[in-house]
C-alpha cells in the first residue's frame, strides 16, 4: 500500500493514479510496489478487462525518485525489488494497458507507455527520457523497443541526448493512439477503457500476447538492468543526482 498510488476499480476498469503530484509524481520504491501488487492482483481477477494508468496534478510522471536512486548508488548500485518487480510487470503482462498523459513524462513515465496498448496524450504531454544526463543507461526495454519504434536516430536523440518529444510527434511515430486537449483527457481515456472493457477478453488478451515477444522483451529488461546497476555506482551518476538535490547543474567536466 502507499498513499501516493490511488487503486480504483469499476465496470472492468483498473485505474492506477499516480497520486504524489507535489514531487510531479516521481515513483518511490512503496509506490512501484503498491503499482505491482494492484497489476499482479488483477492479472489473476477476471473482474478487470483492462489497467489504466494516470497520473495527478500538472505532470504524469517526473521518473523514478531521484533521492531513491541516491541510496540506492549509496547500497552499491541495488536497486530496490519493487522497481524491477514492476518493469518486469508491464513486459510481461497478460492484460491490456492503457495510459492517459498530460505534460512531463520523464524516464519511466514514457518508457512505461512502449508496454501500453494504447496511450491518450493531452496537448501538453512531453516525453523525455533523460537517463544519459543522469549518468544512466535506458531501461524498461526502451533500449530496443524505442528505435525499433522510432529508428535509430530519432531513438538516441531521446536515450542519450535527452531530447523531448512532444504530443503530436509522438503520436506521428506512433507512441500513442490520439492527442486530445487537455480537458478532454480523462473522458477520452476513459472511453478508451470502456471500450476496452466491453470486448471478449480472452480474444484481447490472446491478441496482446500475439503481438508481443514477451520473452524477448524480458531478456532485454534483464540485461540493462545489469548495466544500469552498474551505472547507478558510477562517479558520473552520484554528480548528476546530487546535482539536482542541491538545485545546480551537474558538473561532468571531472570524468
Ligand atoms: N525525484 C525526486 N524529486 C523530484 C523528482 C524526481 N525525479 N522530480 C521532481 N521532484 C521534486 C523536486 O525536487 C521538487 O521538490 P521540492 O518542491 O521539494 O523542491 C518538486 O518535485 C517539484 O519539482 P520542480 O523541479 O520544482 O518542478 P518543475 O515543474 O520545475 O520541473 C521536472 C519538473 C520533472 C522537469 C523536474 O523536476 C525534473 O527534471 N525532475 C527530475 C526528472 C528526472 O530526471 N527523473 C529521472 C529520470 S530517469
Amino acid at each position: 500500500m502507499s498513499e501516493h498510488v490511488i487503486i480504483h476499480q469499476a465496470a472492468g476498469v483498473l485505474t492506477l493514479t499516480l497520486n504524489r503530484p507535489d514531487k510531479k509524481n516521481a515513483l518511490t520504491d512503496a509506490m512501484y510496489g503498491a503499482l505491482s501488487d494492484a497489476m499482479e492482483a488483477a492479472q489473476g481477477d477476471a473482474a478487470v478487462r483492462v489497467v489504466v494508468i494516470r497520473g495527478n496534478g500538472d505532470m504524469f510522471c517526473a521518473g523514478n525518485d531521484l533521492g531513491d536512486f541516491l541510496a540506492a548508488a549509496g547500497r552499491g548500485g541495488s536497486t530496490e525489488a519493487n522497481v524491477h518487480r514492476f518493469i518486469r510487470l508491464l513486459g510481461s503482462y497478460h492484460k491490456p494497458l492503457v495510459a492517459g498523459v498530460q505534460g512531463r513524462a520523464v524516464g519511466i513515465g514514457t518508457t512505461m507507455l512502449l508496454h501500453c496498448d494504447q496511450v491518450v496524450l493531452a496537448e501538453d504531454a512531453l516525453l523525455t527520457t533523460p537517463f544519459v544526463g543522469l549518468g544512466l543507461v535506458p531501461e524498461a526495454a526502451s533500449s530496443v523497443l524505442l528505435p525499433k519504434l522510432v529508428g535509430h536516430q530519432q531513438a538516441f536523440a531521446m536515450l542519450a541526448l535527452g531530447q523531448a518529444m512532444d504530443a503530436q510527434a509522438a503520436q506521428a511515430a506512433g507512441l500513442a493512439s490520439m492527442v486530445v486537449p487537455n480537458a478532454g483527457l480523462d473522458e477520452a481515456v476513459a472511453k478508451v477503457a470502456a471500450g476496452i472493457a466491453a470486448l471478449p477478453p480472452g480474444a484481447v488478451q490472446a491478441t496482446k500476447a500475439l503481438m508481443r515477444d514477451s520473452e524477448a522483451i524480458d531478456a532485454v529488461i534483464l540485461r540493462e538492468s545489469k548495466v544500469f546497476g552498474e551505472r547507478l555506482q558510477s562517479a558520473e551518476a552520484r554528480e548528476a543526482f546530487t546535482a539536482f538535490m542541491e538545485k545546480r547543474a551537474p558538473d561532468f567536466s571531472q570524468f
